[in-house]
C-alpha cells in the first residue's frame, strides 16, 4: 500500500512536470504573437467567424485545443491586464492558498459588499417610494418616459450600480478560446463587451477579486467553436462542455469564490447559438451561474429570472455599426420593411405569406443585386421594421431597426427582450406572434398615425441604450448589459 501510494505520488510529480514543461515550451513562443495579435487587431480580426473558412488565419493557434490551456499560466496576461498596479496583493497562482486563508480570516470584506448591496436596495425602494430617483454624477443623462417600466427604480439602480458594481475578470487561460472573442460581424456583442471589461478602461473592472460583486468567465463559446470545431464535422457539444467545465474547474479550484456561493455571481457573454448547451452537461454546476445570451429562448430553458437577455448587434468590418437615423416620420414611405433568407420557421412563414407580394409591406428574400447597398437607406425609409427571429430566436435586425428610427416589429415566439427588466417593450415596438403572421398589414394598418409618431419618438429615445461606444459610455449598450448582470447580483425584483 505505502509503495503503490509513494509511486502514485510520484507518478502524479512526474505528471504534473511533463505537463509544466508542454505548457511552457507551447506558452511563451505564442504569447507575444497573441498579445500583438490582439491590441492591434481590434476592428480588423484576420478571419471571419460567419461559418465560411478563411484559411488566412494563424493556424498555430490550433495546438491549443486540449485542457492545458486552462492551467495556471505562469502568466504574463495578469500584468497586461492590471490596469495599473494594484494596491493589494495580485493572486498570482503561487498565492493561491495564502489567498484562500487570507479570505477566510478576512469574511468581513464579502460582509462589506453584501453590506453595500443592501444599502442599494433601501436605496431604490426607498426611490420608488418618494417619485425621487439621484444621479451618481451631475448632469448624467435622466432616464424617464413611458419606455421604462419604472423610471424611479431604474434610474436609482443605475446609479447605485455606477456607485459600486465592481466585476473580476479571471485571468487564467490562454488565446484564443480564453480572453479574446470575435469584434465583428453577429457574434460581436461577445467580443466588444469581453474587450471592454479587459481593456482598462472599464470603472467597472474590480482591481482585486476580493472587491468584486461578480465574476466573468472570459470565456468565448464563439472562438470555441471557431478554433475546436474547425473543420465542423461534428455538432457535438461535449468538447464545448468540457473546456466550460475544467475553467470553472480551475478557478473554483483556485479561489473561494466559486464555491462561496456555487457560482451564482459568476457569468459567461455569448452571442452564439450552442451557448444555452454549456449548461445541459453538469446541471448542478449551472444551477445559479448566470448566462448572459443573445440566444435568449425561454423554450431553450433561458431563465429570465437568472439568465440576462443582451442585443445581437451585426458590426461590419472597420465600422462600429449601422449608418445614421434614417429619415424623418413624415417621409418615410414604405409601411414595412423585411429583406433575408429563409432561415428558422418564423422566416419561412413570413417569406410564404408575404415575399414580394404587397407594396406596404415589403418583404424580400434577398434584395436585388442593385440594391443590395440599399439595406439601411430602406430601413431609414420605413415607418415598421419585420425583425421576425431566424435560426435562432435574436436578431440583429431590432438593434437596426432602432438605430435607423424604425419601429421594430418583432416576430417571435418564448423570445425574452433584451433588457426587459427595465424597458416596457410594448412602448416603443410590437410584438407580433408568429401565427399572426398573415394579420401583419391588419395590425400595422390599425395603428393610427398619432400612435406611431408616439412610438417612433420613443424608438429614438431608447436609441442611447442601443449604441455601442468604445470606450463604453453611460446608460449605452455595454453598460445596459453590466445593469442587467448588476440587478442579477442585487437579486431584487424591483417593481420594474
Ligand atoms: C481572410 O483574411 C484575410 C487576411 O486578413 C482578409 O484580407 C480577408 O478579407 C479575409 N476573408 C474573409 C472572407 O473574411
Ligand atoms: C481584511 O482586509 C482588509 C483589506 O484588505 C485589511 O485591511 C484587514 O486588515 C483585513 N482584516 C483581517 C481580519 O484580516
Ligand atoms: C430628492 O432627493 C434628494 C436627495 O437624494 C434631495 O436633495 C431632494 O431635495 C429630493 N427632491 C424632492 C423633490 O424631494
Ligand atoms: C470548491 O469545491 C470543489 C468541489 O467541491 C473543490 O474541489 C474545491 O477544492 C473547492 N475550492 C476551494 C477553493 O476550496
Ligand atoms: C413558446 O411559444 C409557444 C407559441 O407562442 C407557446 O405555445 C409555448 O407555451 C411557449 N413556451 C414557453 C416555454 O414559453
Ligand atoms: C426555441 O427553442 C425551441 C425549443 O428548442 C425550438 O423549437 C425553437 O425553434 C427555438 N426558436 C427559434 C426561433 O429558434
Amino acid at each position: 500500500m505505502a509503495t503503490f501510494t509513494s509511486s502514485f505520488i510520484s507518478f502524479l510529480l512526474l505528471s504534473a512536470i511533463v505537463l509544466t514543461l508542454v505548457f511552457l515550451s507551447l506558452s511563451p513562443s505564442n504569447q507575444t504573437t497573441k498579445i500583438s495579435s490582439r491590441s492591434s487587431s481590434f476592428y480588423t480580426p484576420h478571419y471571419s467567424i460567419d461559418g465560411k473558412t478563411n484559411h488566412t488565419f494563424d493556424h498555430s493557434f490550433q495546438s491549443f485545443s486540449s485542457p492545458i490551456l486552462l492551467l495556471p499560466p505562469p502568466n504574463p496576461t495578469f500584468e497586461r491586464l492590471q490596469p495599473s498596479p494594484s494596491p493589494s496583493p495580485s493572486p498570482s497562482p503561487s498565492q493561491g492558498i495564502s489567498l484562500i486563508t487570507r479570505h477566510e480570516r478576512n469574511k468581513t470584506r464579502f460582509d462589506g459588499i453584501e453590506a453595500g448591496l443592501a444599502r442599494a436596495r433601501a436605496a431604490i425602494y426607498e426611490a420608488v417610494r418618494s417619485h425621487n430617483s439621484s444621479s451618481y454624477k451631475e448632469g448624467s443623462y435622466i432616464p424617464r418616459g413611458a419606455m421604462y417600466r419604472n423610471h424611479y427604480a431604474f434610474h436609482q439602480s443605475y446609479t447605485e450600480m455606477e456607485k459600486r458594481f465592481r466585476i473580476w475578470v479571471y485571468k487564467e487561460g490562454e488565446l484564443p478560446l480564453v480572453h479574446s472573442a470575435p469584434l465583428n460581424l453577429i457574434y460581436s456583442i461577445e467580443g466588444q463587451f469581453l474587450d471592454e471589461m479587459e481593456s482598462g478602461k472599464s470603472p467597472f473592472a474590480a482591481r482585486h477579486p476580493d472587491e468584486a460583486h461578480t465574476f466573468l468567465l472570459p470565456i468565448s463559446v464563439a472562438y470555441i467553436i471557431h478554433y475546436i470545431y474547425r473543420p465542423l464535422v461534428t455538432f457535438s457539444r461535449e468538447e464545448l462542455q468540457r473546456l466550460v467545465q475544467d475553467y470553472v474547474a480551475v478557478v473554483a479550484g483556485k479561489y473561494p469564490y466559486w464555491n462561496r456561493t456555487e457560482g451564482a455571481d459568476h457569468f459567461l457573454v455569448s452571442c452564439h447559438d450552442w451557448a444555452p448547451d454549456i449548461s445541459r452537461a453538469n446541471p448542478r454546476l449551472y444551477k445559479n451561474f448566470i448566462r448572459v445570451l443573445c440566444n435568449a429562448n425561454t423554450s431553450e430553458r433561458f431563465e429570465p429570472r437568472r439568465d440576462v437577455s443582451i442585443p445581437e448587434i451585426n458590426i461590419p468590418f472597420g465600422k462600429f455599426g449601422p449608418p445614421g437615423k434614417g429619415l424623418p416620420p413624415s417621409k418615410r414611405s414604405i409601411l414595412a420593411f423585411f429583406a433575408g433568407g429563409a432561415h428558422g420557421y418564423i422566416r419561412k412563414l413570413l417569406l410564404e405569406h408575404w415575399k414580394d407580394k404587397d407594396d406596404e409591406i415589403q418583404v424580400h428574400e434577398y434584395l436585388d443585386h442593385n440594391k443590395r447597398n440599399d439595406y439601411f437607406k430602406l430601413m431609414g425609409q420605413s415607418k415598421f421594421c419585420l425583425c421576425p427571429s431566424g435560426y435562432e430566436v435574436a436578431s440583429p435586425r431590432v438593434v437596426t431597426a432602432i438605430q435607423s428610427g424604425c419601429i421594430p416589429v418583432t416576430i417571435s415566439d418564448n423570445y425574452t427582450l433584451p433588457f426587459s427588466d427595465v424597458l416596457d417593450w410594448s412602448k416603443f415596438s410590437v410584438n407580433i406572434p408568429s401565427e399572426k403572421i398573415p394579420e401583419i398589414k391588419t395590425i400595422l394598418k390599425k395603428i393610427s398615425l398619432r400612435r406611431y409618431l408616439i412610438l417612433q419618438g420613443r424608438v429614438i429615445k431608447i436609441g442611447r441604450h442601443f449604441k455601442l461606444n468604445r470606450p463604453a459610455q453611460p446608460y449605452d449598450m455595454l453598460h445596459m448589459i453590466l445593469h442587467s448582470i448588476w440587478l442579477r447580483r442585487l437579486n431584487v425584483r424591483p417593481p420594474f
